[in-house]
């Protein structure tokens, strides 16, 4: 089924994936999970509620296996790969136009929501970033590896980069400071900010060979050059990607704003994206770190993000988080 673990795509947090073609035809990408928790009960549970998740955002897993303490899960194949090949400095990065980075975006964003909001359980994917957004042959972006988070005992094995789960860059500050408010799906929709910052500009959000230190950190000069209504130093674009592309950036400003409370939720994210472009605010500067001012009106915030998280997610990240 793997021409014996030849055809190796990428390796991440959570073990290597390999490329398979089932007896039937297609092919196949296989996730060997390095190490998992529980009895495999627990496995098996997961395993069959993702399996039943059906939506043209969210990638396919079509199968599994389990011997012994080997598992592994099986996912539909996606030819064009990950969107990381997309978005890069590199002069090999492929390059995608702005409308098929604008579509994809809105794709994503209907992805997440379904997975927070659309299905019987709310899924909180806690490491959105570009490598977990697969495309398919047509470019439409699925994204992958939500509920694996679920599947992994909380040790440091499948930390990457972090002590938390998550990808620097895409995590989200409440991950790792206690005082700005509770961890909730407004994590993702933090996560996704950043993503979408990088869609829109094709860039990576950190750039350290940046000449200028107010280059350095992208999210911070594009809210400068929004504010003082300069134009956006840009490829050549139509006005039509112009507006979308600024409709792409003021959204994801809004989502990495350092409260929880004041980030939209994935359902807003689209309807902002698809909406006029005069009905989006510009949202307050993004800051990184908190500050005096998060102290201060931190009990309000609290409670509001208390009562939008629902007991589900709320037992889930105590697992997680312990
Ligand atoms: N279904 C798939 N079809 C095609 N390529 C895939 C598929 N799933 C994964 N890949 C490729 O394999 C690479 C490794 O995937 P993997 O999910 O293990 O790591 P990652 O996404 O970089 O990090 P993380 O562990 O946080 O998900 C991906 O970057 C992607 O390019
Ligand atoms: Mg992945």
């Amino acid at each position: 089924m793997t021409r014996s673990f030849r055809d190796k795509l990428g390796e991440g947090g959570f073990g290597a994936v390999y490329q398979g073609k089932l007896r039937s035809g297609p092919f196949v990408a296989i996730k060997m999970l390095s190490k998992s928790k529980g009895n495999g009960q627990d496995f098996i549970n997961e395993v069959a509620t993702i399996g039943r998740i059906h939506h043209t955002n969210v990638v396919r897993l079509i199968g599994f296996c389990f011997e012994g303490s080997k598992r592994a899960l099986v996912y539909e194949f996606m030819p064009n790969g990950s969107l990381d090949k997309y978005i890069s400095s590199r002069e090999d990065a492929i390059s995608l136009t702005y409308k098929q980075m604008y579509e994809i975006s809105l794709g994503v964003a209907r992805g997440i929501a379904y997975l927070h909001e659309g299905c019987d359980m709310q899924i909180l994917h806690f490491d959105i970033k570009p490598h977990n957004i697969l495309l398919d042959e047509n470019f439409i972006p699925k994204v992958s590896d939500f509920g694996l988070a679920k599947l992994y005992p909380n040790d440091m094995s499948i930390v990457t980069l972090t002590a938390a789960r998550g990808t620097i860059g895409y995590m989200a500050p409440e991950l790792f400071y206690q005082n700005i408010g509770g961890v909730s799906y407004k994590a993702d929709v933090y996560s996704f900010g950043m993503l979408l910052m990088e869609m829109a500009s094709k860039r990576r959000n950190l750039n350290p060979h940046a000449d200028r230190s107010s280059q350095l950190f992208f999210p911070f000069w594009i809210y400068n050059q929004l504010i003082e209504e300069k134009d956006i130093e840009m490829d050549e674009l139509t006005n039509e990607e112009m507006i979308n592309v600024k409709k792409m950036f003021i959204t994801a400003l809004w989502c990495i704003q350092l409260k929880p409370s004041d980030r939209p939720s994935m359902n807003k994210v689209i309807e902002m994206l698809e909406g006029n472009i005069e009905n989006i605010e510009m949202p307050p500067k993004p800051s990184l770190y908190p500050n005096e001012t998060i102290q201060n009106d931190l009990e309000e915030t609290s409670d509001e993000i208390e009562s939008d998280a629902d007991d589900d997610s709320v037992s889930f990240l105590k697992e997680t988080k312990s």
